[in-house]
């Protein structure tokens, strides 16, 4: 959710900042603007409601004058519907300072009466606004931007990153956060800040992370970082793993469909260097064993796809690592009063590091003194840094909204630690044949995908028309069945349920009628004949009802033969690692039935990939 960037240096800014806009529109957003320090010292500033490319085509009708100072913003509207006026860049000071921010100030309505009593006047309904126009006051009081910022933001409650910048101090933008992602680039006579590395990459892949309640100043020739006393703090350097290219489109027709493609590698990179002589041995948690030791339980907080990962790596931790596991949705663990404390270790796991509802609950788990682990797939990202220790996936960035090599990469890595605790743990210290099990998996991925994927599209469109579709699974086949629907719902739009095979007669079968399309997930019968033969039970009871049963089932699997109107194939893989396989045929349904439909897979309605607000 909203996207920031900032840049001072010798270029023009207004190309840089639209540019690292685009690379964060992924984030997802409904107006756009920038605010540039022109080359004869005045602040112009131009934003707009919808896409990026409205606020470009008022660029081109009525061009702003540019310089080498700006700040750039993409808003997804919390206070305040998505207009131009609401949208960021805020001015104050008489227009001769600009302020973006992502987040809530919390305290907003004391702070607007306290100004409004002051004789100041808002133009938006926003928050923002409100730290603009105190922002102002402070300069007018202090003649100095850094200064003024401090008094800011020591103001303010909430979650907020600000950037903000005046024209009588060009060559300089302030930035700070507190709970709201802030990452600074680092130039050849040129910095920058933004959201996240996106925002810059394509200039620079040396970066600084900056931690909470800090404030930073990037001028062409230096960079300083403060607490919000103003005390000088360390950045933390790191280098951007991956180039600019890895985040474009390429020839594909959506980033949904090169990152369902990109799956194999993504698999592949997040084993790459973890194994060592048949074992699990992940070289970021060497020196850690004592988070896994003496721990009497295992929370796994997350939210949407992240939690049916999470639900994934429930089983694999409690088969190897023989440690009691509950998956927790982030925004319900601190509501209540959670039993956790110091023999409790808390998993977090998130894509982009952002997400608050987890970054809260991570936080809240540390307060309580548990042990906490994040697995995450953004490097300099805030989740991590909040946490004991960190296991990154190695997909890459993901761009499009709906989330699905990440996904994988995050069961893979799920994988990987429940084997790395098991062996921590001793209790399960041979994992040659798990280790077999995951370096087969992303050629076992590519199968699926060479094999299955026009039979699956085709599938999908002649159900461009279908208005609900049920999923079901048993074991690790039920958060499979959670991500297919959560998938449908997401980008096509459509009414979509995953449910436990088994809670089938408890009540969700009253839903099935003539012709609903049902997908079953098939575990393999050589893991447990038992649980396979309950599956097949469940197919028939459907069936036999009426609905249109789409099976997804192991090569060889003749038994669900009889029953299934379609069947989908995928290889032969060890229980705990079926997941990987059977969820690619969802994605590629959702994807194909929402292309059916005309829809954008990549930004669907509604929705921002980084969740940065509660
Ligand atoms: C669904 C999706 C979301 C995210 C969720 C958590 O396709 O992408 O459900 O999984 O918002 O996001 P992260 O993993 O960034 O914490």
């Amino acid at each position: 959710m909203c996207g920031i960037v900032g840049y001072v240096g010798p270029r023009p800014s207004q190309d840089i900042l639209l540019a690292g806009l685009a690379r964060l529109e992924y984030r997802g957003y409904d107006s756009a603007g920038i605010a540039v320090i022109d080359d004869a010292g005045d602040l112009g500033m131009r934003k707009k409601a919808g896409k990026l490319a409205v606020l470009r085509d008022s660029l081109a009708d009525a061009a702003l004058p540019d310089g080498s100072t700006g700040i750039g913003h993409t808003r997804w509207a919390t206070h305040g519907g998505p207009t131009d006026v609401n949208a960021h860049p805020h001015l104050a000071d008489d227009g001769k300072l600009a302020v973006i921010h992502n987040g809530i100030i919390e305290n907003f309505s004391a702070l607007r009466a306290e100004l409004a009593d002051a004789g100041v006047t808002f133009l938006s309904e926003t928050d923002t606004e409100v730290a603009a126009a105190l922002l102002g006051q402070e300069y007018r009081r202090t003649g100095d931007l850094a200064t003024a910022f401090q008094a800011v933001v020591n103001r303010l409650e909430g979650a907020f990153t600000l950037l903000a910048m005046h024209q009588d101090q060009p060559g300089l933008v302030v930035g700070a956060r507190r709970n709201s992602p802030l990452v600074i680039g680092l130039g050849e006579g040129e910095n920058f800040l933004g959201s996240d590395v996106a925002a810059f990459v394509e200039h620079t892949r040396n970066a600084l992370a900056i931690g909470q309640d800090q404030i930073v100043a990037i001028t062409p020739s230096a960079v300083t970082v403060t607490d919000f006393e103003g005390n000088a703090v360390e950045a933390q350097p790191f280098e951007v793993s991956w180039d600019a290219a890895a985040a474009e489109k390429g020839g594909w027709s959506s980033f949904m469909a090169k990152e369902v493609a990109e799956q194999p590698e993504a698999v592949a990179n997040t084993i790459r260097g973890r194994v060592q002589e048949g074992q699990v041995i992940i070289p970021e948690l060497e020196g850690l064993d004592s988070l896994f030791l003496g721990i009497d339980r295992v929370i796994i907080t997350a939210c949407g796809t992240a939690s049916y990962a999470a639900l994934v790596g429930k089983y694999a931790i409690e088969q190897w690592a023989r440690v009691p596991v509950d998956v927790e949705l982030a925004h319900e663990f601190r509501y209540r009063d959670p039993v956790i404390g110091d023999d409790t270790l808390v998993i977090s796991i998130s894509q982009s590091g952002e997400t608050m509802d987890t970054l809260m609950a991570v936080k809240y788990a540390r307060e309580r003194g548990a042990r906490t682990l994040s697995v995450c797939n953004t490097q300099g990202a805030t989740i991590p840094r909040e946490s004991d220790a960190v296991v990154y996936t190695h997909a890459g960035p993901e761009v499009a909204v709906a989330s699905t090599k990440a996904f994988s990469a995050q069961i893979t890595a799920l994988l990987l630690l429940g084997l790395h605790m098991g062996r921590v743990r001793g209790t399960h210290v041979d994992a040659t044949a798990e280790v077999a099990e995951l370096q087969s998996l992303p050629d076992k991925v590519s199968w699926v995908l060479k094999n299955e994927q026009e039979h699956v599209s085709q599938l999908a469109g002649w159900m461009a028309d279908t208005r609900s579709v049920l999923f079901l699974g048993r074991h690790v086949g039920y958060p499979i069945a959670l991500e297919g629907a959560l998938k449908l719902k997401e980008i096509s739009y459509i009414h979509a349920e995953g449910f436990a095979a088994g809670e089938l007669k408890h009540g969700p079968i009253a839903l099935i009628e003539a012709g609903q399309p049902v997908f079953v997930l098939v575990p393999s019968p050589r893991h447990s004949a038992l649980i396979h033969s309950k599956v097949v039970s469940n197919i028939q009871e459907i069936r036999a009802r009426g609905a249109r049963v789409i099976v997804v089932a192991e090569e060889g699997d003749a038994a669900v033969l009889p029953f299934a109107d379609e069947v989908i194939r995928i290889p032969l893989a060890g229980a705990l690692f079926e997941p990987l396989l059977a969820v690619v045929p969802l994605q590629i349904f959702a994807m194909a039935l929402a292309t059916a439909k005309g829809l954008d897979v990549d930004q669907p309605r509604n929705l921002a990939k980084s969740v940065t607000v509660e």
